[in-house]
């Protein structure tokens, strides 16, 4: 109750400022007169061959596709968004003119994807048009060109009708943009390479890395101050991106993250839940040097202030207890030594990606397995199963602080009763009790 208050005060205010200040900034559309506004992309057709191809790379680096194709068909929308604020719908981007974008001109579509302004009205944030902002002319007008090819498919779409009053009221998203949207594009950083200023454009831009990557305000904005510094998505935790030595990439090389960005694994990590997506859908498609560039930049960027959590002490009884637990269950994937399968099966040893205080990754795994990510070079994607049946709350919290804390490991603690809140939270099964 107090919650909700203080949200909906804070759209109140945002509706205010954004009335006075709109038409000079969120609002500014002179950045789309470089595009068309007089053929619809219903009546156009693009017999660009090359532009056409560079548009599919930038539709792959957007990952434009995992939010906008369901069942329905391609970019036809339907793809159900959860937020603090009711659910939103993915739009149909298909050229039909009746249920997709097909009256659309290059320009409204500038605006719609750089901007959030759409055949609507204004957008919701969740479409991540606030790191689209940074896409070039050439990228957008090559995105624009990849349209044209997509089929037109009729699948009416009502976008925020799940969306509770007043997060329902479209123009009060003139106010969040307002305070939160930078509306301008990518400006490259003449003292730094050039590999550099590509990774920055990628990560900022198409990649919407920090999407993720970034913790959010109450209002769902990414606080800049902990820029990629790690963010909860609910049921899974994007880790720190930062250099830092504990939970952050500090000590992985460029080498290594470039090679977890295309194909879901470093040889320690292995991507799960919407990193593997992400990495499937999108950045296994990123040239050699694109994900070269991504990982420069990241390697860039100052160590996060989080310092490692406080380990627990554990009898010798109890390691060697667990140690069984652990031999049993998890040695013939993740192996004796917590050394995993490279490129197939995480290791726990080394591996800073789970050893952060935020377990969350660790516990959805457990709960209700994983799947690595397929790609062109791992076209079996490994799978772990679900201990639900299997472990109570409380086996499941003291295998995964085992894990985080041997072989050379220290982290904090998971406890029974975070992984019963998940249990909850994810629908997954109750241990089977057995007689004995
Ligand atoms: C994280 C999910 C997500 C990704 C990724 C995403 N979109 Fe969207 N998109 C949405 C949602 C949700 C909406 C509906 C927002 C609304 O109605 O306020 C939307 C709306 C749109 C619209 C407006 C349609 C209209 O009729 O106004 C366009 C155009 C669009 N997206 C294009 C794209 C393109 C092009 C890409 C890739 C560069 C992309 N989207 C990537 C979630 C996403
Ligand atoms: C049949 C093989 C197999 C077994 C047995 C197994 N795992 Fe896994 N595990 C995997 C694979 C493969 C992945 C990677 C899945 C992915 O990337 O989506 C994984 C992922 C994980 C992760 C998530 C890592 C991340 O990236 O967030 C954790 C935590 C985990 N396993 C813990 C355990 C524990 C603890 C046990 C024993 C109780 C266990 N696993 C048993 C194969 C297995
Ligand atoms: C849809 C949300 C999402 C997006 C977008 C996303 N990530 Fe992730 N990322 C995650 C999650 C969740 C994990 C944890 C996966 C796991 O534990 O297996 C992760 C893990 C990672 C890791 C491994 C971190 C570690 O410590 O092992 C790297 C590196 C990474 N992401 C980079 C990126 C980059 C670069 C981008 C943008 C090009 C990006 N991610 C976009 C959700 C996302």
């Amino acid at each position: 109750m107090a919650k909700w208050i203080k949200i909906a005060g804070g759209v109140v205010v945002l509706a205010a400022i954004g009335a006075g200040g709109w038409a000079y900034s969120a609002l500014n559309t002179s950045r789309s007169s470089v595009a068309d506004d007089s053929v619809t992309l219903a009546k156009f057709t693009s017999s660009d061959a090359e532009a056409i191809k560079r548009g599919e790379y930038v539709m792959r680096m957007g990952d434009c596709a995992a939010c906008h194709t369901r069942e329905d068909g391609d970019f036809a929308g339907g793809y159900e968004i959860a937020t603090p604020f009711g659910t939103l719908v993915s739009s149909n981007i298909t050229p039909d003119t009746d249920t997709g974008i097909g009256n659309m001109t290059e320009k409204d579509f500038f605006n719609a994807v750089r901007q959030g302004i759409g055949s609507h009205g204004m957008l919701y944030p969740a479409m991540p048009y606030t790191a689209y902002a940074k896409f070039t002319d050439q990228d957008m007008h090559d995105l624009w060109a990849y349209m044209s090819t997509v089929k037109p498919v009729k699948h009416d779409v009502d976008e925020n009708g799940g969306m509770s009053f007043p997060f329902n009221i479209r123009l009060a998203m003139a106010g969040w943009d307002m305070l939160f949207f930078k509306n301008e594009g990518f400006t490259p950083d003449s003292s730094q390479s050039e590999a550099w200023n590509r990774g920055k454009y990628i990560v900022d831009g198409g990649g919407h890395c920090s999407a993720c990557h970034s913790p959010r305000n109450f209002l769902s904005a990414e606080k800049e101050s902990a820029y990629l510094q790690g963010g909860s998505l609910g049921d899974w935790y994007a880790p720190d991106l930062t250099s830092n030595p504990h939970v952050g990439l500090g000590n992985t090389s460029a080498e290594d993250i470039a090679s977890y960005l295309t194909t879901g694994s470093d040889g320690v990590a292995v991507a799960a839940g919407p990193m593997a997506e992400a990495v499937e859908h999108s950045l296994q498609y990123l040239t050699t040097d694109d994900a070269m560039a991504v990982a420069t930049y990241l390697k860039s960027i100052p160590a996060s202030a989080t310092k490692p959590g406080t380990a627990p002490k554990m009898s010798d009884s109890e390691t060697a207890r667990l140690a069984d637990v652990y031999e049993v269950n998890c040695s013939a994937c993740h192996g004796l030594n917590g050394e995993g399968i490279s490129g197939m099966v995480p290791a726990f040893a080394g591996n800073h990606g789970l050893l952060g205080d935020d377990a969350t990754n660790l516990v959805h795994a457990m709960l209700k397995g994983a799947r690595a990510a397929h790609t062109h070079t791992a076209q079996t994607a490994a799978g772990m199963p679900s201990f639900a049946w299997k472990m109570d709350d409380k086996d499941i919290a003291e295998i995964l602080t085992y894990v985080r804390n041997s072989w050379g490991n220290s982290a904090a603690p998971v406890s029974a009763d975070q992984v019963g809140a998940m249990r909850a939270a994810l629908d997954a099964r109750d241990q089977i009790k057995v007689a004995d």
